[in-house]
């Protein structure tokens, strides 16, 4: 099901309190039991906004965020972000594609809804409008999140062990070697 009560737009500095308070609530429902409990409680959310502004300011060619916002009062109190998303290719570190998805994260209550599909296919469309035709992105090995890579169309490329909060952790690569598919979704779930 897509909705369009949720409205997917490019994220303005403005936007970071918001943000902040998606990427801090979905890291606590995501990532108990993955990464260790003293970091998910210490996160900040001032300090997650001042990051997410700077993300916001720093959009440009190949580089930028966008938001799920709650337009209709669908899930959330009209006009709460309720998605974000970050993408760059000046950083990309899948090996051998052009861009990277940075970071993609969800208020519980909006899952399902089809906006994760509609964030990819954004930061898919706009990759491409900058000349990248290719794009990777990690996730935690453990994370289950990832199987809706794998429903998107993303193929495992490389997997790495990381060291993050102390913890030593395997993360897992989707790469897309073609956005075009991929940005196409943002028309639907009818035109895959
Ligand atoms: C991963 C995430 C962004 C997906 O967003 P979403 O809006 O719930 O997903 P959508 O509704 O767009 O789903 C698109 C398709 O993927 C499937 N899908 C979504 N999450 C899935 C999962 N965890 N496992 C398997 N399939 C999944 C959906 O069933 C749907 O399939 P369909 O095309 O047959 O209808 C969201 O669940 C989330 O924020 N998770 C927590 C944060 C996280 O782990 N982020 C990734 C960090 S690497």
């Amino acid at each position: 099901m897509t909705d369009t009560a949720i409205t997917i737009r490019e994220a303005q500095a403005a936007d970071a309190d918001g943000m902040a308070a998606v990427h801090v609530q979905s890291w606590r429902s995501t990532y108990p039991g993955l990464i260790p409990t003293p970091f998910l409680v210490n996160l900040s959310e001032p300090a997650a906004a001042s990051r997410w502004r700077s993300v916001a300011e720093a959009r440009g060619p190949g580089q930028g965020a966008f938001v799920a916002v709650d337009t209709g009062g669908l899930v959330a109190p009209a006009g709460t972000i309720v998605g974000i998303a970050s993408y760059g290719a000046r950083r990309a570190t899948v090996d051998g594609y052009g861009g990277e998805v940075h970071a993609l994260y969800l208020l519980d209550e909006a899952k399902g809804l089809g906006v994760g599909r509609r964030l990819m296919a954004a930061m898919a469309e706009r990759l491409m409008a900058d000349g990248v035709r290719s794009a990777g992105l990690w996730c935690l090995r453990d994370n289950p999140s990832r199987w809706f890579y794998e429903r998107l169309g993303g193929s495992r490329v490389a997997e790495r062990p990381i060291r993050f909060a102390g913890a030593q952790l395997m993360e897992i690569a989707y790469g897309w070697r073609d956005l075009a598919p991929l940005a196409r979704l943002s028309a639907g779930p009818e035109v895959r």
